[in-house]
């Protein structure tokens, strides 16, 4: 790997759960693919053992596992530049998921938000799995003792967690074995791409209605009528109005996606009440559709290439486990699991 500017270690995971969708591109995997060629080792990988918290489907995980990973090659990511493996390519995952889970607390495990919000879903099973899920997530990152973690703003709690274990362990083991990681993101804070069904949620692969997310695997048609269907008010009444969650969810896509003077003056308009939605609908419909399609192409023809998503897998989890061997040695002898 060539020589890069920041002698951080950064990594990070998505869930194989379903269509990647552009929250998951703009919140994390967009962010991967540039810090590839600024951070000097990048550890990109799938989460394939936090989706069995939620999704048991053993004919849909490798499917879900293929396009996930296709998708992470589609959008840019290097094999050349960054180490992309499977989480469950990793045996020390697990070992070092199972030491950690001493570091953990019950009852902040309990108190986890998304853990909270999980066990409200109906029909989902309370598994010890989904209890213990930040401490899997911990495992994933201090295993490279990775100090860059790009993801999206749903994700602030877990990270906040990671650092609990993380000081925990070292405090109790006297040492400073651990570097404390940060979330990260390109611009000042992390994101969160609205959904678009108006009601201000994040948008999510977990949303029973296909309508309310943006697909990097969408059709043209797909992705133009998402958007006029997407949920907004009447419009403004009054001038300089706070922004309602529909308009605020489009506005977002639109930051990122569009042409910053047009999205200036789409906004001068809403300050001024002058805003037309569906214009600025028809606006973001095309630039939307400019911005995936090359992406969606590459997903396709990359997702039947077998033979090539194991090569990268099997050349990323070997670079994977050298380091997590490593952490792993370095944590069972502090922890005194060396007796001859
Ligand atoms: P989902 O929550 O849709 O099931 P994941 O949990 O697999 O997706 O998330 C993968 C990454 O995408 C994480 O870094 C997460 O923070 C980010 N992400 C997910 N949804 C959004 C969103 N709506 N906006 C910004 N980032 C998001
Ligand atoms: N919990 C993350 C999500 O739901 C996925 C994830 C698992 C992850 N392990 C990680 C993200 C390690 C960053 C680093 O999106």
């Amino acid at each position: 790997m060539e020589n890069k500017p920041i002698k951080e270690i950064t990594v990070s995971g998505i869930r194989p759960t379903g269509k990647v969708h552009l929250g998951n591109y703009l919140g994390a995997i967009k962010n991967f693919v540039t810090m590839q060629d600024e951070f000097e080792t990048c550890y990109y990988f799938i989460a394939d053992y936090h989706s069995l918290t939620t999704h048991n489907n053993a004919d849909l995980l490798p499917v879900n596992v293929r396009r996930s990973l296709a998708t992470y090659l589609a959008c840019g990511l290097d094999p050349e530049k960054a180490i992309v493996y499977l989480q469950s390519d990793l045996p020390q995952i697990p070992e070092l998921y199972l030491l950690l889970n001493m570091f953990a607390h019950k009852g902040e495990l309990e108190k986890c938000t998304t853990f909270k919000e999980k066990i409200r879903t109906p029909g989902q099973t309370v598994n010890a799995g989904l209890l213990t899920y930040p401490v899997l997530m911990a495992a994933d990152i201090i295993i490279h003792k990775a100090t860059k973690v790009p993801v999206g703003k749903d994700q602030q709690q877990h990270l906040e967690m990671t650092r609990t274990f993380a000081n925990r362990f070292n405090h109790l083991t006297n040492s400073d074995f651990f570097p404390e990681p940060q979330g990260f993101s390109y611009g000042n804070s992390l994101i969160k791409i609205l959904s678009l069904d108006g009601k201000g949620g994040k948008m999510s692969k977990s949303d029973e209605n296909e309508n309310n997310a943006i697909y990097l695997t969408d059709s043209d048609k797909e992705i133009t009528k998402k958007i006029k269907k997407a949920k907004t008010d009447t419009g403004p009444t009054e001038k300089n109005s706070p922004l309602t969650p529909g308009i605020e969810a489009l506005f977002g896509i639109m930051d990122c996606v569009s042409n910053p003077e047009i999205v200036a003056d789409y906004k001068e308009q809403y300050a001024n009440c002058t805003i037309k939605y569906g214009y600025l609908k028809l606006q973001l419909a095309e630039d939307l559709v400019k911005y995936i399609a090359p992406i969606r192409e590459t997903i396709f023809e990359i997702e039947n290439n077998q033979e090539y998503l194991k090569s990268v897998v099997e050349k990323g989890g070997e670079k994977a486990r050298e380091s997590a061997t490593k952490t792993v040695d370095g944590v069972r002898k502090l922890l005194g699991i060396n007796y001859f």
